[in-house]
């Protein structure tokens, strides 16, 4: 057994959890009228009530007691003051940096990195302020008006999901693009709706190395130089964005027109560095900075907040309750409304990349459950599609309901009716329908006894399947911004009580390695006799089919 589940705490939590088990979240609210209002807080704009989590006093108190014997605000503190807390990759963690608003130096090395970030900060601003005053103009004097961002992970999924987000906030007249899949259909399907003339290219890539991006980037370099018939167009519709200068410069895009960020930026942490240069592009650069505020605002919480009041760290140890006692093998992200539809995937990669991981800090193999398999999808459209396991199903599984209250878009009755269906489901998930009211409700209908025999069981919802609900006024960059940041905090306390590196990602490398290994080998020849047998069958069916 590892210390962690050696230890005391571990262990009276283990005892607690198995007690717990008795407990309905039904009667836990019919005994205890303070409990919403007890587990319930405002903070950076956002309002999130945890109470129908499985929890009470002494869940907390026991998880509290982890935090302090893991040491989680020590560790807190050395991400916010620069330490190399990534030990796989020997680098600091300081994404905070990026939204870092206060005025307060944040070293690295002995160097302030805050001047570094205000400089790129500057350099985005000058250029999407240059782009919709029509002072950058493309190679045929046009007026650049559709943004295509080539990224993928962290490169691509958090503008992507944040420019969706806030669409109500986007300057008249700019759209955005976005491809990441290596699939040709991708970036044939997005160039084929653009106009070039009028087309930006932004090329993100941390390492500026990614086989996917540099391949869709050479395929949107190709479509542009023939349709405009100019080579030297590229320097007014490509831009990148990257840590990897010399690459850049290799791929043919003029340093000049590169905006740097910096290896403390872990990719899936880094949409508040110039890797949000579209989100700046798409709702302007004022835009972008409400976001950062957003986003330190819920730093600063985080940072300074007594544990008590401290919400990143109470969900984020509510999520280790949640996987490492209960059980509970997934959490469901389930946005209601479509601006925060892309949330979800955004979440899979922010905490799947960051906690999935079966190795501690110490290098030794791990004997509890961690990071979960994050997923979902935006409500109401999840009620009529995978809804029904959650309320009938046999598995444990939390589920976080987000929504802003009032919307952009007033179409009837719509927005009362997504929010009236969201209270409905997290009620319902939490109280069920027993067999006693189900045999109620079918005799006031009029079923027969044989009816109610053959049918009733069927229609029981066991309930006791926690959720935590997070509302917020509106869709507005603030708003958005404190709500990611919070997820990343989340993400942080659970790895931290898990005593691993949630900033590394070795285990992509593998796949990346065997597909390099495979590439010549696909459609080009007859299986070659190196691979696995499934492999090889697999690869002569492709052969067979390649023309
Ligand atoms: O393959 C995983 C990954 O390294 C992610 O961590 C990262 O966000 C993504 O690939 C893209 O990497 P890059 O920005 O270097 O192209």
């Amino acid at each position: 057994m590892s210390a962690l589940t050696q230890s005391p705490t571990w262990q009276a939590l283990l005892q607690h959890a198995a007690e717990f088990r008795v407990h309905h979240l039904r009667d836990l609210f019919a005994e205890d009228p303070g409990r919403a209002a007890r587990y319930s807080t405002q903070v950076a704009g956002l309002w999130v009530d945890y109470s129908k989590q499985r929890i009470n006093d002494r869940t907390l108190a026991l998880l509290d007691a982890l935090a302090v014997t893991r040491g989680v605000l020590t560790r807190r503190d050395a991400m916010f003051s620069g330490e190399k807390i990534n030990t796989t990759e020997n680098r600091a963690v300081l994404h905070v940096a990026l939204r870092n608003r206060s005025g307060r130096p944040i070293f690295v090395d002995g160097d302030n990195v805050m001047p570094a970030v205000d400089a790129v900060l500057a350099q985005m601003r000058g250029f999407a302020d240059a782009l919709h005053e029509g002072r950058w103009l493309g190679a045929t004097g046009e007026r650049l008006t559709d943004v295509v961002n080539i990224g993928i992970g962290g490169s691509d999924l958090g503008p992507r999901m944040i420019c969706d987000a806030l669409a109500s906030h986007a300057v008249a007249g700019m759209r955005a693009h976005f491809v990441s899949n290596v699939a040709p259909s991708d970036v044939a399907t997005v160039l084929a709706g653009l106009d070039p003339r009028r087309t930006l290219v932004v090329v993100a890539s941390k390492t500026f190395t990614t086989q996917e991006t540099l391949a869709n980037a050479q395929a949107a370099r190709r479509w542009l130089v023939d349709q405009l018939g100019d080579e030297t167009a590229v320097a007014k519709h490509f831009v990148a964005v990257s840590t990897n200068a010399e690459a850049v410069s290799a791929f043919g895009i003029d340093t000049r027109n590169m905006f740097p960020f910096w290896d403390w930026v872990g990719g899936r942490y880094s949409l508040w560095s110039s890797i949000g240069l579209p989100i700046a592009l798409y709702i302007g650069m004022d835009g972008f900075e409400r976001l950062l505020e957003g986003a330190h605002a819920m730093d600063e919480h985080f940072r300074t907040a007594a544990p008590a009041d401290n919400l990143p760290l109470r969900l984020g140890l509510m999520d280790v309750w949640n996987s490492s006692f209960l059980g509970a093998e997934t959490l469901a992200i389930l946005p209601y409304g479509t601006r925060l539809h892309r949330l979800p995937a955004y979440l899979q990669q922010a905490s799947m990349e960051s906690n999935g991981k079966s190795v501690d800090l110490d290098g030794a193999r791990i004997d509890y459950a961690t990071g979960p398999v994050v997923w979902g999808g935006a409500g109401t459209n999840g009620q009529h599609a995978f809804y029904q396991l959650l309320h009938q199903g046999t598995r444990l599984i939390p589920s976080d309901f987000i929504a802003a209250v009032r919307t952009h878009s007033p179409v009837g009755t719509q927005q009362a009716m997504l929010l009236s269906n969201l209270l409905a489901q997290t009620r319902a998930l939490m109280l069920g329908r027993d067999l006693a009211t189900v045999t109620q409700e079918m005799q006031a209908a009029g079923a027969s006894a044989a009816m109610i025999a053959a049918v009733a069981q069927h229609r029981v919802c066991h309930g006791n399947q926690p959720s935590t609900t997070i509302l917020f006024p509106q869709m507005t960059p603030e708003a958005v911004g404190a709500l990611v940041v919070l997820y990343e905090h989340r993400i942080f306390v659970a790895g931290a009580i898990w005593h691993i590196d949630s900033y590394d990602q070795w285990g992509v490398e593998l796949g990346k390695q065997m597909a390099g290994e495979l590439l010549p080998s696909v459609g080009q020849r007859p299986p070659t006799g190196r691979f696995d047998a499934s492999t090889e069958s697999l690869l002569s069916i492709i052969h067979q089919h390649w023309i």
